[in-house]
């Protein structure tokens, strides 16, 4: 049985961190699970890290339900989050509940996330009516950072501050089950977990926060890109992987690979019979 909204809280209840990573695909996602993660966000963070896009707002519903799918199909005891799309939820809020509905229907997850908009209120209420539990996310919103300045972060000033904190509380009374809190000073991590009843999901929030969530690829140090401050590298996937393919690549120019050990062999008397029907003259076919 998968993790329910209620284990999650129970880990807050009981002073439990709660841990969380991203994965868009079997593999990864099996790892996670078996690694004993409590919930698994197939993120919007798809854009940057597997297609390569600039913006989480360049993927669209379809891609993320294909993701989607894999990581279920993999997944057996961590809650399963999925990402909303930019442009699934912000233009009505039928089209929000329907799309969030194809993720629990179609993709088999647990969950969705919805990042603050201005009307993001409504959509909530909407998704919630269908009975699909909702995680929202604050602080530095990918989805809207033309609207926040940049990637930088969020709420280092009273007001700014004020403005997360007032967002995070009305995301909880509409009916969130918890908040990604991301990249916003500590302190102020601090604050909201303190104040709120539902879980808080840190990403660059500081240690104060209830549980914590990264991007796989980063925290494994497979990306390619810029990291921010806040990931730290658990592994050099990187490193490993180009290590790999360099050797591969200077066995097979020599001739190395694939050797005897990882080739198949035909019974002597049909190699013999076939080499007297197939001559090796490569003349005769042209
Ligand atoms: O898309 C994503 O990976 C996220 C996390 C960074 C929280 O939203």
């Amino acid at each position: 049985m998968r993790n329910a909204i209620k284990d999650i809280q129970d880990k807050k209840d009981h002073g439990q961190k709660i841990t969380m990573l991203t994965a868009y695909d079997y593999q990864i996602a099996s790892l996670a699970d078996d690694s004993g993660i409590d919930m698994i966000l197939v993120g919007d963070s798809l854009a940057n890290v597997v297609m390569g896009l600039d913006s989480t707002k360049e993927v669209g519903m379809e891609e993320m339900l294909h993701h989607a799918r894999a990581v279920t199909r993999a997944v057996k005891k961590a809650m399963v989050v999925a990402d909303m799309p930019f442009g699934a939820y912000q233009t009505n809020t039928g089209q929000a509940a329907t799309q969030a509905k194809r993720f629990i229907h179609e993709a088999g997850c647990d969950a969705v996330k919805i990042e603050w908009f201005d009307d993001c209120l409504a959509v909530l209420a909407a998704i919630i009516k269908e009975g699909i539990p909702v995680m929202g996310h604050v602080g530095l919103t990918p989805q809207t950072v033309e609207d926040l300045g940049g990637y930088k972060v969020q709420g280092r000033e009273q007001e700014s501050a004020e403005k997360i904190i007032e967002q995070a509380r009305s995301l909880e009374y509409n009916g969130c089950f918890s908040l990604v809190l991301e990249c916003i000073p500590q302190e102020l991590g601090e604050i909201i977990t303190n104040i709120l009843h539902i879980p808080t999901i840190s990403c660059g929030a500081g240690v104060f926060c209830d549980g914590q969530v990264l991007v796989t690829n980063d925290m494994l140090g497979l990306t390619i890109r810029h990291t921010p401050k806040f990931v730290k590298p658990y592994a050099d996937l990187k490193d490993r992987i180009m290590e790999g393919m360099l050797a591969y690549r200077k066995e097979v120019e020599a001739g190395l690979f694939p050797d005897d050990a990882h080739s198949y062999h035909l019974e002597p008397q049909v190699k013999e019979r076939l080499r007297e029907k197939y001559p090796n003259d490569k003349g005769r076919l042209v």
